[in-house]
């Protein structure tokens, strides 16, 4: 079969061109097309999609140069349990990934990419995670059957000829190869969402020796736009491991002092905390006028490179938010609104009778009509939600109000403190500081989320090691000893780590904390641990802060309040340090010293340290 190549692209690559080639003879394309990243070619495609009907091209009046597509009703979000980790040694993908013989793995995935694009374009797309020829960025190539793939990497990636221009002739590249696995055979019509039906057939797979990407069967996010997670952190990770850096599950914020002194922290947050939120969050009002200001620099990954001088600097090696739709609005995070006002692609959310979009959340009044996500008339009876709820949005970083200065910088930002969250209801201070390195990663690593076992109406502590669970790609005991020696090879200034907790409930089952833009009170206390010195407290969990040392100007939120979220049970935090055992045993021989020694440490600290932390007394 002759197929010719189209776009405008150009590279003398040997590497690139060779591997091009043995995709193509392997998945067998109509058409090969190189993309360029331009305007023109976005809006021709995106064009087609509309043609095709994928994309509903939404009011231009509401919502300019904006598309929403409906995928497969089996095709919504990332499939954790058919994403695979192939590395030779079954111990090196370690107990918490699903792992598989990488021989085993190729051969069922050359039986699945075989002829897998008949009918279709095979798309191929340069990118770059990272401002382009950043030393902390890194190249990629995608090569998909996908569209609504290519459409969606030129907002959340920078694509296009300039990245083969930094390439060269020899540059190194990360191998991504994507099919949504539906070909097409002689006069057989297309559906608008094609996928793999059956989700045994959907294969999302690395393999880390070689540092390659195979995604079979899914069209949808982090699942088929391989730069973010599956670059971005499973195969980053390894190469950080190898090159002494961090590929982290972090949003990147800027926080300006009144005296226009700028803080970089970064923060890690298993789905559903607010993420989003927090990495677009404004001070409250009174906060704001005595000059503290916050700025973005990503949403959800970080790249972190010790650098000569000790400092940690990190890049967003993203371009775009792919975010959850469904509770954003005006008042849980305006800068994400103002991001969505154009340019735009939207996947599984509701269409307005006026061409817009909508999801549940967005307006206090829902729309009394719309098409679900489903293509499904809707109205606010239907006992369904209209979007579905992990409907997203793709949008331009660039357009987000808060975006910083600084956020295209390719030498990135320097780093202050790591701030790890979860969400438990009970016990987890506000927030607090680690003593150093060591238990800084140990709190890190422990941390989790709690998930409520309704069936036995106990909080049982989901455990998300740095927010990384779904997202190492190696062995999880491994990536904690990455992160010891890190800190002990630049001992001077490694960034202070913190735990937040903003879910604290009281007997009733409210939340104690007001959240959203207050969660600046303990950034401020943050930041100024890291610069003048903020004051502390020493508790078995860490330092914590006395209420006088947050500054509550603009919220009354008294000192009983206040000793709610902050209080530690040493009953339930010793429970808490014993349940940790079963984490760690799962990781045999892999398990590094420190991380049982610092959970020992705690357990002493609860036993014998002075209630110099006797909140009950002053509550
Ligand atoms: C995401 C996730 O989609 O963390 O960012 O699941
Ligand atoms: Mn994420």
């Amino acid at each position: 079969m002759t197929v010719t190549h189209d776009g405008a692209t150009r590279t003398n690559n040997k590497k690139l061109l060779d591997w091009v080639d043995e995709v193509a003879k392997l998945c067998e394309p109509d058409r090969i097309y190189w993309c360029d990243g331009s305007q023109e070619e976005y809006d021709r495609l995106c064009g087609e999609l509309v043609d095709a009907g994928v994309f509903t091209r939404l009011n231009p009046q509401k919502r300019p140069n904006s598309y929403l597509a409906r995928s497969h009703p089996s095709d919504v979000a990332r499939v954790e349990n058919r994403t695979f980790i192939c590395s030779a040694r079954e111990e090196d993908a370690g107990p918490t990934n699903n792992w598989m013989d990488p021989k085993k793995m190729r051969a069922i995935l050359d039986e699945k990419f075989k002829g897998c694009m008949h009918g279709r374009t095979m798309y191929i797309i340069p990118f770059s995670m990272g401002p382009l020829g950043s030393d902390i960025a890194h190249i990629g190539f995608e090569i998909t059957d996908s569209a609504y793939v290519v459409v969606n990497q030129r907002i959340m990636t920078r694509m296009g000829q300039a990245v083969l221009d930094v390439l060269g002739d020899d540059g190194e590249f990360v191998p991504c190869v994507h099919s949504v696995g539906a070909p097409l055979e002689a006069d057989e019509k297309d559906v608008t969402w094609p996928c793999a039906p059956n989700i045994d057939d959907k294969y999302i797979t690395h393999y880390p020796e070689t540092r390659e990407i195979w995604s079979y069967g899914s069209g949808y996010g982090g699942n088929a736009l391989l730069g973010k997670k599956c670059l971005a952190l499973r195969i980053a990770s390894v190469m950080a491991r190898d090159d002494g850096w961090l590929a982290e599950h972090m949003l990147i914020l800027g926080i300006e002092s009144p005296e226009g002194k700028k803080t970089y922290v970064s923060a890690a947050f298993p789905s559903a905390c607010g993420k989003t939120n927090l990495a677009m969050l404004i001070p409250p009002e009174s906060i704001k006028q005595e000059g503290w200001k916050v700025t973005t620099i990503g949403d959800d990954i970080a790249w972190i490179k010790p650098k000569d001088d000790g400092k940690f600097y990190a890049i967003n090696p993203e371009y775009g938010f792919f975010g959850v739709a469904p509770g954003t609005n005006y008042e849980s995070n305006p800068n994400a609104m103002e991001s969505l006002k154009e340019n735009c692609i939207f996947t599984n959310c509701a269409l307005t009778d006026d061409g817009d979009i909508w999801w549940e959340g967005m307006t206090k009044e829902p729309p009394a009509h719309a098409i679900d996500w489903k293509g499904n008339d809707w109205n606010p009876g239907v006992g369904t939600p209209s979007a579905h709820p992990n409907s997203r949005f793709t949008a331009p970083a660039s357009q987000c109000p808060s975006i910083d200065p600084d956020w295209e910088n390719p030498a990135g930002v320097p780093i202050s403190a790591f701030i790890f969250g979860g969400r438990v209801s009970h016990n987890f201070p506000l927030v607090y500081q680690g003593y150093n390195w060591e238990h800084g990663v140990y709190m890190a690593a422990t941390m989790g989320s709690e998930a409520t076992a309704a069936a036995i109406g106990q909080e049982a502590m989901r455990r998300d090691p740095m927010a990384m669970l779904p997202f190492i790609g190696y062995n999880m005991a491994e990536y904690w000893k990455h992160w010891l020696r890190i800190g002990r090879s630049h001992v001077a200034t490694p960034p202070r780590i913190f735990r937040v907790n903003w879910f604290r409930k009281d007997e009733k089952g409210k939340f104690i904390w007001p959240g959203f833009g207050e969660n600046m009170r303990a950034l401020q206390w943050v930041v100024e641990r890291c610069t003048t010195g903020a004051e502390a407290i020493e508790s078995p969990m860490g330092w914590v802060p006395p209420y006088e040392a947050l500054d509550w100007t603009g919220l009354d939120f008294d000192k009983k309040l206040y000793y709610a979220i902050m209080n530690i049970d040493r009953e339930v935090a010793r429970k808490e340090a014993n349940d940790q055992e079963e984490l760690f045993t799962r990781f045999g021989d892999h398990l590094p010293r420190e991380m049982e020694l610092e959970r020992e440490m705690l357990l002493q600290r609860l036993h014998h340290s002075p209630q110099v932390w006797d909140l009950s007394a002053t509550a």
